[in-house]
């Protein structure tokens, strides 16, 4: 609205548009309540330990859940619109051009687990394609996720009561065990579907990886509805090195501040006092593993304080912030088996014409 729209013909301000609009305001303050539910693995000090405890190793460490306060959060909405980092907008082409017939191999009538739901807005597209009737969405910020959800459920009542959906959130760390089961109780003729786009994933090593599949499977096996349950997960290919790198390192320098803003995270979380000026942004592609490894490097000796503690980094020492793996087709589809997903016909996958991401859809062998 422009301001003059404010501005009646004396030239003073309407103070009725100025009301109405307060009152507009108002009314988006006050978006219908959510049920979210916390889980009992969340344990902010266990958190804060762990995360002074990497920092303090030798080599420091960071585990990624900590880039995500708000500004990170911002940064990496930011990153997703880069030029080169093509994962956000390859699985979305993959999902607009194929979403009729994936969603033809989901159960109807599903409960829709959308893990790490963030907005809610990539799981937005499938509810109604799918025919979801419950939207269940699982992060681990909890305000955050009362606002996106109170949004969400905003642009679900414009749907028909007929089709109406349940929001439920849950506010969980899949870095830890989760446990899901008695909430998709409720819903015994739901299926649900476990919804982990963006190739998140990429962050668990190899045997956290699959210990977290394992624990979607065994949600899925557990549940009585008739229809079998399905997790739909996207997952970034291996690709040429230089594309590899460039989506980790960015020409602006946005994915250098992500990187760093980790630093600002632990100053306020931890009482601590990082110049972020004196640690440069490094991305890796480790051969051996098949991942970018994020890296700060220190740009010169420094003494840093960590509440009461103190860690000295000598020039050029690496803490490591971030792995993210990349997988082959055969790859993933292999690590979906030994977690006790079905493979051959039963394992689908949809990929863009440059194969740089698949989307799966697996369900328990
Ligand atoms: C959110 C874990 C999928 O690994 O590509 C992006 C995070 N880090 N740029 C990824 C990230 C740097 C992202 N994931």
């Amino acid at each position: 609205m422009k301001t003059s729209a404010l501005i009646d013909e004396s030239g003073s301000l309407g103070h009725r548009r100025v009301l109405d609009f307060a009152l507009r305001r108002e009314a988006k303050v006050e978006s219908p309540e959510v049920r979210v539910v916390v889980q009992s693995t969340i344990d902010e000090s266990a958190d804060r330990a762990a995360f002074r405890a990497g920092l303090l190793a030798k080599p420091a460490t960071s585990s990624p859940k900590f880039f995500y306060d708000p500004q990170g959060s911002a940064l990496f909405g930011a990153i997703c619109e880069l030029d080169e980092y093509y994962p956000t907008r390859t699985e979305a082409r993959i999902f607009e051009r194929h979403r009729a017939e994936i969603a033809s191999v989901l159960p109807g009538g599903s409960q829709w687990v959308d893990l790490g739901c963030g907005d809610g807005l990539k799981a937005r597209g499938w509810l109604e394609p799918a025919h979801a009737r419950r939207y269940v969405g699982v992060d681990i910020a909890e305000p955050w996720l009362r606002s996106a959800l109170a949004s969400l459920v905003a642009t679900l009542s414009k749907m028909p009561p007929s089709r109406s959906i349940d929001v439920v959130g849950v506010v969980a760390d899949f870095t830890r065990p989760f446990d899901l089961h008695e909430l998709l109780l409720e819903e015994p003729s739901m299926a649900p579907v476990f919804f982990y786009p963006g190739s998140s994933i990429g962050n668990f090593v190899g045997d956290d990886a699959r210990a977290f599949l394992a624990s979607v499977r065994d949600h899925i096996e557990r549940h009585p509805a008739s229809l079998p349950g399905k997790l739909m997960i996207g997952i970034d290919l291996v690709k040429d090195r230089s594309t590899l790198r460039a989506a980790y390192d960015d020409a602006v320098g946005v994915t250098a501040a992500f990187n760093r803003n980790v630093l600002r995270v632990a100053n306020r979380l931890l009482d601590a006092d990082f110049d972020l000026s004196a640690f440069e942004h490094r991305a890796i592609f480790n051969e051996t593993h098949g991942r970018i490894e994020m890296q700060l490097v220190s740009l010169r000796p420094q003494t840093v304080h960590i509440g009461e503690a103190v860690r000295r980094f000598e020039q050029g020492e690496v803490m490591v912030t971030e792995y993210s793996h990349k997988y082959t087709v055969d790859g993933f589809a292999t690590l979906l088996e030994s977690a006790g997903f079905a493979g051959g016909d039963r394992l689908r996958c949809w990929r863009d014409e440059r194969d740089w991401f698949g989307v799966f859809v697996a369900e328990p062998a």
